[in-house]
């Protein structure tokens, strides 16, 4: 049978920019894979900070992550001001909490993304959550069709697949989110997981990102894919009224001259030093909260 003519003029899949806005703060865990953070924030200096940032952008174009190096959910006014942004200018928001402060944190104006590295306390051993916190976090997750960002530290196979299997039967239409534990300073992954064993489902990343992640872990490096901050997004880091810029962190050691202090413009590079990371902004540009 001849193939259709494909369609044209062709159709076309415009995306938001990204911007994600870290700000200085305290946290409330001790994940024994992150580095203890502690902070005193000023809440209004560092929401006057978040303003400038989001003028800079038009609302209808970019998607916005929020998320604290600690703990955004401890911030009460931060997340009552970007709620406002929300409902005045109608911007889009998604907000990266550990889920502890479920359910007082919530403002149904802002999207969510909850850490959690399964539906167990012992998978959930590296965070120190108890079985009480992961449950909450999962019946908000359901409630809220969150995004789920799942570390990936040596759970073994069978407890992923439980983890899938749960979410599978609770009904969950986000996306679980899986990336390796980061090898920080550029060094090698050491943790993979086997996507040919791990059970299907919809919320999953597509093979392609699973593939890349078998691509670095046995070579060292990256290739020639290229991840979607690169593309679409940029970096911004708050610290009270102090703002800095960056590409992506990447967690690389990079150059000193790609930290940028202060608002200025956004430079583009031909070439970008990546690491050997992967993680949720590898494939960005497919997630529904990007669709213009
Ligand atoms: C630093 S936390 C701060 C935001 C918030 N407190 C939370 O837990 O989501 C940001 C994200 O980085 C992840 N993370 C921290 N250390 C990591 C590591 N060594 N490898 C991979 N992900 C890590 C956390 O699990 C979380 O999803």
């Amino acid at each position: 049978m001849p193939l259709a003519d494909p369609p044209w003029p062709p159709p076309v899949n415009r995306v938001r920019r990204y911007r994600n806005i870290i700000v200085k703060a305290a946290c409330n865990l001790r994940c024994t894979y992150c580095e203890l953070k502690k902070a005193k924030v000023d809440t209004a200096a560092t929401n006057a900070s978040i303003g400038l940032i989001l003028d800079r952008f038009m609302p209808g174009e970019t998607l916005v992550r929020v998320e604290a190096d600690g703990e955004i959910g401890s911030y009460p006014p931060i997340l009552d001001y970007l709620a406002e942004r929300v409902r005045a200018d109608g911007y889009r928001i998604e907000v990266l909490t550990n889920g502890t402060r479920f359910p007082q944190c919530i403002r149904p104006e802002l999207l969510w993304v909850i850490s959690v590295d399964g539906h167990t306390a012992e998978m959930n051993r590296e965070r120190g959550l108890t079985q009480a916190q992961v449950d909450v976090i999962l019946d908000q997750a359901v409630a809220l069709n969150a995004d789920l960002q799942c570390v990936y530290h040596g759970q073994p196979l069978e407890a992923m697949n439980g983890f899938i299997d749960e979410l599978a039967r609770r009904g969950y239409a986000g996306r679980l989110h899986i990336l390796p534990l980061l090898a920080l300073a550029g060094k090698p992954l050491t943790k993979h997981l086997d996507y040919d064993r791990l059970h299907k489902a919809p919320f999953l990343e597509q093979e392609g990102y699973f593939r890349h992640w078998d691509y670095i872990y046995q070579h060292g490096r990256r290739g020639e894919r290229q991840c979607d901050q690169i593309t679409n997004g940029f970096n911004y880091y708050v610290d009270n009224d102090r703002i800095e810029m960056m590409k992506c962190d990447s967690y690389a050691p990079l150059p000193r001259h790609l930290t940028l202090h202060g608002l200025q413009s956004e430079p583009e590079y031909d070439r970008f030093p990546c690491g050997t990371c992967l993680s949720n902004q590898e494939y960005n540009n497919c997630r529904p909260q990007m669709a213009m």
